[in-house]
Formats: structure tokens, sequence, C-alpha cells
């Protein structure tokens, strides 16, 4: 079996792509050790591609995290929890204005969310940072490493004996008066919770196009994104789509290509998603639904690889000195396999999103030292 295929996608209509942006920046600078996170160069990776540069949108390290998705988990905890309480975002949102409402509403409540490990740790913190308790659920299999991580933030963490989408079905079952649920993906009757993620992870958008505008690195031609639930790539598609790169494309697991099945459908499709890949993040079997939509129309080619691709995308990156963990080097991983078949020609500039640092230590020094 081919360790990687490529589909031009049918749906591709970038111009009616939903407009993106920065939901909330005011609201994340006001988050404790919120800083911009770097872009930096690739030039080993870039010789590989053959292409002329190769610019990494680096989330290692944010907030003192290893991934981007504080960025959805805190701003959909925000709004989630203003709902939960009746009330409206206020003019300039702020942590401190959650603070106060929290207090003057004095409920007893606990945040909920289901996980394959960077969005509930990022949940958990959120809990943290606002005092009240946090139930994380993991699908069974998940590396101790990450467990640990969502522990530290002082959450409880539930493995639930099943895939990611069993634990999101798993986590919706606990939403009442006290457990709000703020899960990154989308189902009927479940929509405006992870419409929120997505517009929150538009800051690290803004980030990329505001450096773009002040020069300080190139308009890149091609864009990769990886998917899983496809929020993120969403984010990705509505900041590109009527940007002048030539090739968005987006990648995810052979084992879990659910948006790649779906655009070939035009329709959302399912698959299995049993079983382990080490792009952990990316091992989901169903798109979100609010999502599907921007991906549909935003990528203009999908390519689905299987795991040795994520590996040699991650040992790539550690020679130019950035260290990813496999879901994080998995957009990378796409252009490593297909760069013939998506001719990619000595005159690009690649833009990829290394959403995650090593997670799983251990499966890192493997890849490394393999
Ligand atoms: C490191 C990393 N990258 C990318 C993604 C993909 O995000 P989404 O599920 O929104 O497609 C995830 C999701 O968990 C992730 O953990």
């Amino acid at each position: 079996m081919a360790d990687s295929r490529l589909v031009t996608n049918p749906r591709v209509d970038r111009p009616s792509v939903a407009a993106g942006g920065a939901a909330a920046p005011g609201f994340h600078a006001s988050l404790p050790g919120f800083a911009p996170t770097p872009i930096r160069p690739a030039p080993t990776t870039a010789r590989r591609l053959g292409v002329r540069a190769v610019l990494v949108k680096d989330e290692s390290s944010r907030m003192g995290m290893p991934s981007f998705k504080i960025l959805g988990a805190s701003w959909a905890c925000y709004r989630a929890l203003l709902a939960k309480l009746g009330q409206e975002p206020g003019a300039e949102p702020s942590l401190s204005e959650l603070h106060e409402v929290l207090e003057i509403a004095d409920r007893d409540l606990v945040l909920v969310a289901a996980t394959d490990g960077n969005h509930g740790r990022a949940v958990a913190r959120m809990a943290r940072i606002l005092g009240l308790p946090a139930i994380v659920l993991v699908p069974a299999g998940t590396v101790a490493s990450r467990i640990e991580g969502i522990e530290s933030e002082g959450a409880e963490v539930r493995v639930v004996d099943g895939t990611y989408d069993d634990t999101i079905a798993a986590s919706a079952a606990l939403e009442d008066d006290r457990h709000v649920v703020v899960d990154d993906t989308s189902w009927e009757g479940y929509t405006e919770v992870p419409g929120w993620v997505i517009d929150g992870y538009g800051t690290m958008l803004a980030e990329v196009v505001a450096a773009i505008e002040a020069g300080e690195v190139p308009e890149p031609t091609v864009v990769a994104g990886q998917m899983g639930v496809g929020a993120l790539s969403a984010a990705i598609a509505r900041a590109f789509a009527r940007r002048p790169a030539r090739l968005i494309v987006g990648v995810e697991p052979t084992r879990a290509a659910c948006i790649t099945e779906s655009a070939l459908a035009g329709r959302l499709v399912t698959v299995p998603a049993e079983g382990q890949t080490c792009m952990a993040g990316l091992n989901c079997g169903t798109p979100s639904e609010i999502a599907l939509p921007s991906n549909l129309a935003g990528y203009d080619a999908l390519v689905a690889v299987e795991d040795r691709w994520a590996e040699e995308a991650v040992r790539l990156l550690h020679a130019d000195g950035i260290d990813a963990g496999e879901s994080g080097a998995a957009g990378l991983a796409g252009l490593l396999a297909e760069r013939e078949a998506l001719g990619l020609v000595p005159e690009d500039v690649v833009l990829v999103f290394l959403t995650e640092g090593p997670t799983d230590p251990e499966n890192f020094r493997r890849i490394i030292e393999g």
C-alpha cells in the first residue's frame, strides 16, 4: 500500500470561504504569560523540499504549553461560561472581566472537555486560571505523558474506553446546569462553542498575516495545514483563501482522513479512526460540522500520510533546530510525501504550522535517534 495519497480537492472554491479574523486579540493579550509566537526559517527543510524558503509558525510554546490549543480553548471557555450565566461578552473582553462575572454569579461550575491531549490541557489551564474544577476525557491508548500534562494543570482525567469520537460523545453527555462542555468539534445541536474555538485560533493567523504585511516574512505561495476535526484548518483557510498562495494543502493521517473522504463524497463522512497513529492530535474520525464548509472550499489539495512521513518531518525540523511533535510536523509531512505531485518549485515560499512540541518525549527521542 502506498504510504501517502494526494487528492485534488473537487470542492475547492476559495472565494466562497468564510472570512476569518482575530475575534479575541484583546482577550488573549489579557491572559497570564501571553505573547505572540515566532515564525522561524527552516533552511535544511527548504533544501529538501527544493523551495526558496520554509517558514515555520512555531507553536511549541504558547503560554508555557506545548501547543496552539489554548488560543481556541481560552476564548471558547470565556464565551461558554458567559453564555451559561446568561451574559453577553463585554465591549472589551478580558480575563479580569471573566473573573468578575464568575465571582458575582458565585456558581459551582465545572469545565469539561474531550481531547486527544492538547485541547484538554488547555481547557484545564483555563480552569486553573479561573479557580474552577475541570474534567478532561481522553480516549483509550492516550500516552502517559499527555495525561500527565493535563493532570499537571490540576484537572481530573477520565480515560474513555473507546476512540476520540466516543470520548466526544461521553463529554457531551455530561452537560448540565453545572457542567460547561468546551469541546473543539461540533455536531448537530452543538455548534456555538466549537465556533468560538475556531475564532480563537484566528489570533495565531492574525499574527502570521501581520508579520507578512509588515514585510517581516515573505508572502507564502504554498500553505499547509494539518487536519484533525478541522477547526485549526478552517481558521487557516479563512485567513489564506483570499491571499495570493497558489496552493493550500490539507494533511491528515491515512487512518483518519475524514476530511478527504468528505471532500470526495461532498458531504460529512465518518471514518473508523480505530487504532493508533503517532499523529495523535489528528486521529479523529468525524469532521467538525461547522468547520467542514471552510475545509471543503478552502483547500486545493488534500494529502493523507502514514506515520513515517510525520517522523521524517520531525527529523528534518530537528535538523533546523526546531523540535516538533508528530501532529505538529504533519503539515510538512504531507508536502514531503507529495512534493513532486504537488508541483513544488524552487521559487516557492512554504508556510507550515508547527502546532505542537514533542508531547510524547519517548517517541520523539526514538524518532530523532532512529
Ligand atoms: C498538535 C495538533 N495539531 C493539529 C490539531 C488539529 O486540530 P483540529 O482537530 O482542529 O483539526 C490538533 C488537534 O488536536 C493538535 O493537537
